[in-house]
């Protein structure tokens, strides 16, 4: 069993994961003369204590709140935080820790790379989908009108500390949403942590959680580094969020908005279904696949009738240029290939597979 917790560098930057990684990272928070942290109201009384009591030594400033959720993840809640961060005079040479799950990091790091040209900021993400993704690699940004993640830039965080002691108040949905991130880690590239994910059913993954967040970080992380700014391989990681980009906004504005695990999971089986019909491609048993996401995924409740919403929101993706749709499918399991153009036809196909063989 690997001692934990290990350090990874990606562009010089620390990523400290596992068990005690908290308690060990007071260097980081030092030597700034403000400290700001950013909360939302179930950080702030679920995750701070936590966060207060492994690092005392933290001397915090002030804290900057907002209202949780991906509807608030818009300009206006950036505009909240500049204005808090003013109202406490802070400086570019301040720090801001974000935090919270993948919410609190896209938009806190986007606030603070753009407050006065930018200042430090560093990440402690609570959530499962924050820890093995949201946290790392620097994409930072917020929802703009109807489409997901349409302004931000690429800022690095000073650190970023990742630290499974927060995952215990998490909600099984939520949990559920950081599992299908590694999933789909473990199909496109780690055969043996999808060996250790399909050894376990979901309600019983607590216990192996932190051996498996390891992993899934060196994935990410062995991948953006190679591909910073995504202009090939990171695209890999793409897989599934083409058609799950899109749910997860049709589904926001409904009633019953999906997390984005979920719609990722619904994103992962249609693509696989496009996989397995893709010439020369040897992605034969597709069927081991839909049975491992099902397993532990409910499939999302749409209509045919929706699937011309669908595809208009897949339209307006960052992943669709020139009105093609670009899919990171499997060439096989546990390899996968970007930026592959696939025909609406055979999208929409997907998506009625999706809701006919359930
Ligand atoms: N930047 C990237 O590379 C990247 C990658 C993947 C996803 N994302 C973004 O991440 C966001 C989703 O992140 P998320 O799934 O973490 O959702 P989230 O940030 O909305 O958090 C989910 C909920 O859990 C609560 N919470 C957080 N930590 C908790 C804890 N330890 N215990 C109890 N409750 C807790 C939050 O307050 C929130 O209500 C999306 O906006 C997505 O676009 C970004």
């Amino acid at each position: 069993m690997q001692k934990e917790p290990v350090l990874l560098n990606l562009a010089l930057v620390h990523h400290l994961v596992g068990q005690g990684a908290l308690r060990q990272a007071a260097a980081y928070f030092s030597g700034y003369k403000k400290i700001f942290i950013l909360v939302d109201e179930n950080t702030e009384k679920i995750c701070l204590p936590v966060f207060l009591r492994y690092l005392p030594e933290v001397d915090v400033t002030g804290y900057v709140r907002i209202i949780s959720g991906e509807s608030n993840k818009n300009i206006q809640t950036a505009s909240s935080i500049w204005q808090q961060l003013t109202l406490f005079h802070a400086e570019r040479d301040s720090l801001l820790v974000n935090l919270g799950g993948g919410v609190i990091t896209d938009i806190g790091g986007f606030a603070a790379a753009t407050f006065k040209r930018g200042m430090n900021f560093i990440n402690v993400p609570t959530t499962l989908l924050g820890q093995i993704d949201a946290a790392i690699g620097s994409k930072t940004g917020v929802d703009f009108n109807e489409y997901k993640n349409q302004i931000g830039l690429f800022a690095h965080p000073k650190a970023v500390v990742i630290d499974p002691v927060f995952l215990a108040t998490l909600d099984q949905k939520q949990i559920r949403s950081g599992y299908a991130e590694m999933l789909k880690y473990a199909l496109i590239m780690d055969i043996p942590l999808l060996k250790l994910m399909g050894l376990q059913h979901l309600r019983e993954i607590n216990g192996n959680i932190g051996a498996m967040t390891i992993k899934a970080v060196s994935d990410k992380i062995s991948i953006v580094e190679k591909d910073m700014h995504e202009s090939g391989l990171r695209k890999l990681l793409n897989f599934g969020h083409t058609v799950g980009h899109a749910l997860e906004t049709f589904f926001l504005k409904t009633e019953h908005p999906v997390t984005h695990g979920e719609a990722i999971a619904a994103g992962m089986i249609c693509a696989t279904m496009i996989s397995a019909g893709w010439p020369g491609f040897e992605c034969h048993s597709p069927e081991q696949i839909y049975q491992t996401i099902d397993r532990d995924f409910t499939r999302l409740k749409f209509a045919g009738s929706d699937i011309p919403e669908i595809m208009r929101l897949m339209q307006q993706d960052k992943k669709t240029k020139e009105n093609k749709l670009h899919f990171t499918l499997l060439y096989k399991l546990g390899e996968a290939v970007p930026d592959i153009i696939v025909p609406e036809e055979k999208v929409r196909e997907s998506l009625h597979f999706y809701l006919r063989n359930q």
